[in-house]
């Protein structure tokens, strides 16, 4: 028996919603897994290198944890990856290889775990909901982890809206920028962010888009960040005024999320601009419902 899961990768955040949005993307990451008789890994393209391909590669790990959760022993495993999403740059790579260990794993033995528990799972994993959540659930998934469940409601996303991101060359590790962040914060930055991010909600379940440029501003992250991304102030600050909805760092970064109108005329004039800024490759991506 060989089971195969198609997993997308994600945009966490969405500016305001730090650790609580996430939005899954047309990019992904597709997982086999069989029984073996001696455990072997198979990491396909060439952003693969460097990754284990013995037992502590992250998905066989994840793939014992389900084993563990279900009772049940496949101490061996044949695993392939395959991934379209660009590593360590803030699109949910790890994130989508977390979900997709664990549904591939889950398949296999005949899915006893529900969904609830893999997203449990994956949130432990991740320390946060949001980019596991978008991977597991698809769409827009707006949630929270209280350290020992997560909770959430997926959103369909507004039709009329598509993805710009803009991907530099350059990676930076979650880690990293998650250390820059204060560990304090002030009441009225907590304050804005709430605001902020509940009515950017708000305005995604209403079809209210013209609130996007107004809601989609943060101020417990991004500020904090913008020095490990040379040309994120500005992309801030000026994309709106080259025909973005509404912009941000997509999860911890470098790349750039740019929300569209779908009919918008002038999303070659914004793809210049965030090319001419960022100095990165971009590619375009569409919501997945
Ligand atoms: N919410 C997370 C962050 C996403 O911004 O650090 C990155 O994994």
């Amino acid at each position: 028996r060989k089971v195969r899961v198609k997993v997308p990768g994600s945009t966490a955040n969405l500016g305001p919603g730090f650790d609580t949005l996430g939005m899954a993307l047309d990019l992904y990451a597709w997982i086999e897994m069989s029984e073996a008789a001696a455990t072997k890994i198979h990491l396909i393209g060439d952003q693969m290198k460097g990754i284990p391909t013995d037992k502590s590669n992250l998905i066989y790990e994840v793939a014992q944890m389900v084993f563990e959760k279900a009772g049940v022993l496949i101490p061996e495993l044949e695993i392939s990856m395959y991934s379209d999403i660009p590593l360590t740059r803030g699109l949910g790579s790890s994130a989508a290889a977390i979900v997709g260990g664990l549904a591939a794993a889950n398949a296999l033995i005949g899915s006893p775990l529900s969904d609830d528990t893999l997203f449990q799972m994956a949130t432990a994993l991740e320390q946060h909901p949001d980019n596991v959540g978008a991977s597991l659930y698809g769409g827009l998934v707006v949630a929270f982890w209280d350290g020992e469940r997560a909770e959430h409601i997926r959103v369909e996303p507004d039709d009329r809206l598509e993805v710009l991101v803009a991907i530099p060359h350059f990676q930076l590790s979650t880690e990293k920028a998650r250390h820059v962040l204060p560990r304090e914060q002030s009441l009225a930055n907590a304050v804005y962010n709430v605001g902020h991010s509940s009515v950017l909600v708000a305005a995604l379940c209403t079809g209210r888009l013209d609130m996007i440029p107004r809601a989609m501003k943060d101020a417990l992250h991004q500020p904090y960040r913008a020095p490990l991304v040379p040309g994120l102030s500005k992309i801030l600050a000026e994309a709106t005024e080259h025909g973005a909805l509404g912009v941000a760092l997509s999860g911890a970064g470098p790349t750039m999320l740019a929300l569209v109108d779908r009919d918008s005329s002038r999303k070659a004039e914004l793809e210049q601009f965030l090319q001419g800024t960022l100095r990165g490759e971009q590619i375009e991506a569409t919501l997945l419902w």
